[in-house]
């Protein structure tokens, strides 16, 4: 019989979908307790690391880390989505992301608001800049709103601004990905730390927001399945993991 490629048959049970900077990494003891409880189940929980930075930037901190290598990896503000064990880019959400997309646009109308600059990216797939504070940042947003440009906007850390096409973003990306490889009834849990995990932990999903989180993610409303914990980054998901699906190891056979 022919071989076929496993996860396209063989959809995730469990998966943990967290934002690498200040999530996933940031605590080096935190992170080899979490990974030495998943490496002690008897069934793999799978990796979506989920993140703002570029691919390279991504992989670079992956290497210096000596982070697993995900399952699936997104990147760029969830603009990009690679799976599968080349990460090969998803055709799919990158249909979705360009057919409605002017990042010129988007540049154009940047270049007259004061108190923004660009960020030096490798590709216009998002368009992000260094806010001086929110101020610039909601000029910005209200000149893409009244110029009817499609996009969705993120604030992040009181600088980081990320103009998205629209329907994008961690928690549509996420979505989408959930959607695509993981069974309907599998255990899940999103983690982070800032502004642009916000609504991916927003999505319903078994959720925590890590006690290091920046104050936009520590004001924002909560909801049934969103856990506030008591420890930073992976510590604090390892606490979250334990809240949600600490029998994981006695429903596996
Ligand atoms: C990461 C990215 C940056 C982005 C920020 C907020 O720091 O490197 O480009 O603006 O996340 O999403
Ligand atoms: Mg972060």
């Amino acid at each position: 019989m022919k071989s076929t490629r496993c996860c396209t048959v063989q959809k995730i049970r469990y998966l943990l979908a967290t934002d690498l900077d200040g999530t996933f990494v940031g605590d080096e003891e935190g992170l080899r307790e979490l990974l030495d409880y998943y490496d002690s189940l008897p069934e793999r929980v799978a990796l979506a690391y989920v993140t703002g930075r570029h691919r390279a930037s991504a992989m670079g901190l992956i290497r210096e880390e000596r982070l697993p290598v995900p399952d699936i990896l997104i990147t760029d503000v969830g603009t990009s989505v690679y799976s599968g064990p080349d990460l090969a880019e998803d055709p799919g959400w990158k249909q979705r992301m360009t057919e409605n997309w002017d990042p010129q646009a988007v540049r154009g109308i940047a270049r007259g608001i004061s108190g923004i600059r660009l960020q030096n990216l490798p590709d216009t797939r998002r368009v992000s800049f260094f806010s001086e504070g929110g101020e610039p940042a909601e000029k910005l947003k209200n000149a893409l709103t009244s110029d009817g440009i499609p996009h969705t906007f993120i604030f992040s850390s009181g600088r980081d601004v990320d103009i998205l096409p629209e329907g994008g973003g961690k928690g549509e990306a996420l979505r989408y990905v959930i959607g695509k490889f993981a069974e309907v009834d599998a255990s899940i849990l999103v983690a982070g730390d800032s502004g642009n995990d916000l609504d991916m932990l927003m999505l319903g999903y078994p959720s925590v927001i890590v006690s290091n989180a920046r104050p936009e993610l520590l004001e924002a409303e909560g909801h049934d399945a969103l856990f506030r914990a008591t420890r930073p980054c992976a510590g604090g998901i390892l606490e979250a993991w334990m809240h949600f699906h600490g029998n994981t190891a006695d429903i596996k056979g």
